[in-house]
């Protein structure tokens, strides 16, 4: 009889196996992953950007461009953006207090939003991420980040989900805040003072439960 064992599962296996953020880090990153259409667009696989032992993991869309080119996250205008604001608000360094990743690992064809399927292939390695990294808070930037991470959050104005802090029965030791997606703060910069106050915020939650920040 011809054996069902696939050499393609062995390479995830050994991906959701592991106990080290770095390993699952550097397989993921070479495992020319095929669980999605957005295989054929990708130059790299971006797994992240930053600390995985920093206490905040923050969950974007998806790659765009320079991401792409350089596998990591968040190295475009956004992300700089993202950096300026929290090192001017919080005074953190996003590559030393943040693990900063997505909701798919592969860019989307002109930056468009990650389709249900291509997003549902691509959670059980960002549920890895959380398992991996037990972050203190998980910060959800956009609708996007907000939609696949609480599906049961049907309908939601993104106006009213900001900026709070709520628990998802999935997690349930860990807050998570919504806050506005830097990309939109560079389409609408009336938006910024918000995701400003946002940052003040996460800094006094921070504080309140002895946080180290420094
Ligand atoms: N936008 C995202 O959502 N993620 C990135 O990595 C870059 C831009």
């Amino acid at each position: 009889m011809v054996s069902q064992f696939d050499l393609f599962d062995t390479s995830q296996n050994d991906i959701f196996s592991t106990s080290s953020y770095e390993k699952f880090r550097e397989l993921l990153a070479a495992s020319n992953c095929q669980k999605c259409a957005l295989k054929n667009s990708r130059t790299h696989i971006v797994v992240d950007r930053g600390n995985p032992k920093a206490h905040i993991l923050v969950i974007g869309e998806g790659p765009g461009e320079n991401e792409d080119l350089q596998g990591r996250a968040f190295v475009g205008r956004a992300g700089q953006l993202m950096d300026r604001l929290v090192k001017e608000e919080m005074g953190l360094d996003t590559n030393q207090h943040f693990l900063i990743v997505n909701v798919v690992k592969c860019r989307p064809p002109e930056n468009r939003t990650p389709r249900k399927e291509e997003a549902e292939a691509c959670l059980p390695f960002l549920k890895k991420q959380i398992e991996l990294v037990q972050p203190k808070i998980i910060l959800l930037l956009g609708a996007t980040a907000l939609k696949h991470l609480a599906p049961s959050k049907k309908e939601f104005s993104m106006e009213k989900e900001v900026g709070k802090l709520f628990n998802l029965e999935a997690y349930p030791n860990i807050p998570f805040m919504v806050l506005f997606h830097p990309a939109y703060l560079l389409y609408d910069n009336r938006k910024e003072p918000i995701f400003r106050q946002h940052l003040q915020e996460l800094k006094k939650w921070l504080l309140s439960q002895k946080l180290v920040l420094a």
